[in-house]
C-alpha cells in the first residue's frame, strides 16, 4: 500500500466529487480541512498520520446535504478500488462519522483522528474563511444578509467552546476573535441594521 499515492489519489477523486457545488462544499473545503488536519495532527503524537489524512478528505464524500448515499458508499468505494486495508479503511470511517454536528449531538469523538478532523472542519466554518462562506451559503440560498449574520450566533460563534486539540483551540481563538470584530464592524458601519 502506497500511502503518499493513495492520498494524492484521494484529492484528485474530491475535486472531481465535488466540482460543481459552489456553495460551502467546494473541492476548495475539503482541501483546506486536509491542510487543517496535518497542523493539527503534527502536535497530536497519538494519531495516525494516513488515517486522518484519509478521514479529511474523504469528510464530505457521503454528505447527505449532497449525496444519497448510504453507509459511507463513496468514501468505501473510494478505498476499496485503492486496496485500503479493511482495518484501516474502518478507522478512516470512524473518525468520518464522528465530525458531523447534527449526527452527533454532545458525543464526541472516540479516536484522535475523529478529534482532529472535526476540528478541521470546524475551524473552516470559523474566521475570515467562515465569514465568506457563510454568505456564501446564504446567497446561494436566496436569503437576506440578516439571516446570514444570524448563524454567527446560532452556530459560528458556538464552535470556539467545542475545539478539542490545543493546537486548534489556539487558531479557533484568533477565529473568533475575528468574527467578533467582523460582526461589531457591520453594526456600526450599519449603524446596528444587523
Ligand atoms: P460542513 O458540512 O462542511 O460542516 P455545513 O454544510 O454545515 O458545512 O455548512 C457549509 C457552510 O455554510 C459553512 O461555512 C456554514 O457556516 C454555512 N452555513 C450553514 N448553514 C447556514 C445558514 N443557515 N446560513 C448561512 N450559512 C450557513
Ligand atoms: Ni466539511
Amino acid at each position: 500500500m502506497d500511502r503518499d499515492k493513495i492520498v494524492g489519489e484521494a484529492k484528485d477523486y474530491v475535486r472531481a466529487l465535488f466540482a460543481r457545488n459552489a456553495d460551502g462544499h467546494d473541492p476548495e473545503h475539503t482541501l483546506r480541512v486536509y491542510d487543517l488536519a496535518m497542523r493539527l495532527a503534527a502536535e497530536e503524537p497519538g494519531c495516525d498520520r494516513f488515517v486522518t489524512a484519509l478521514a479529511a478528505l474523504l469528510h464530505d464524500a457521503d454528505d447527505r446535504k449532497l449525496f444519497q448515499t448510504e453507509n459511507n458508499a463513496n468514501a468505501r468505494a473510494f478505498m476499496a478500488s485503492r486496496g485500503v486495508d479493511a482495518e484501516t479503511a474502518e478507522r478512516v470511517l470512524l473518525a468520518v462519522n464522528a465530525v458531523s454536528f447534527s449526527r452527533n449531538r454532545g458525543r464526541l469523538p472516540p479516536t484522535a483522528e475523529g478529534r482532529i478532523v472535526r476540528d478541521a472542519d470546524r475551524l473552516d466554518a470559523m474566521g475570515a474563511v467562515g465569514i465568506a462562506r457563510t454568505f456564501a451559503f446564504g446567497g446561494r440560498a436566496g436569503r437576506p444578509l440578516r439571516s446570514s449574520v444570524e448563524h454567527f450566533h446560532d452556530k459560528l460563534l458556538l464552535l470556539r467552546e467545542e475545539l478539542l486539540t490545543d493546537a486548534a483551540r489556539r487558531m479557533g481563538a484568533e477565529r473568533h476573535e475575528y468574527m467578533e470584530e467582523f460582526l461589531r464592524t457591520l453594526e456600526e458601519e450599519t449603524s446596528g441594521q444587523y
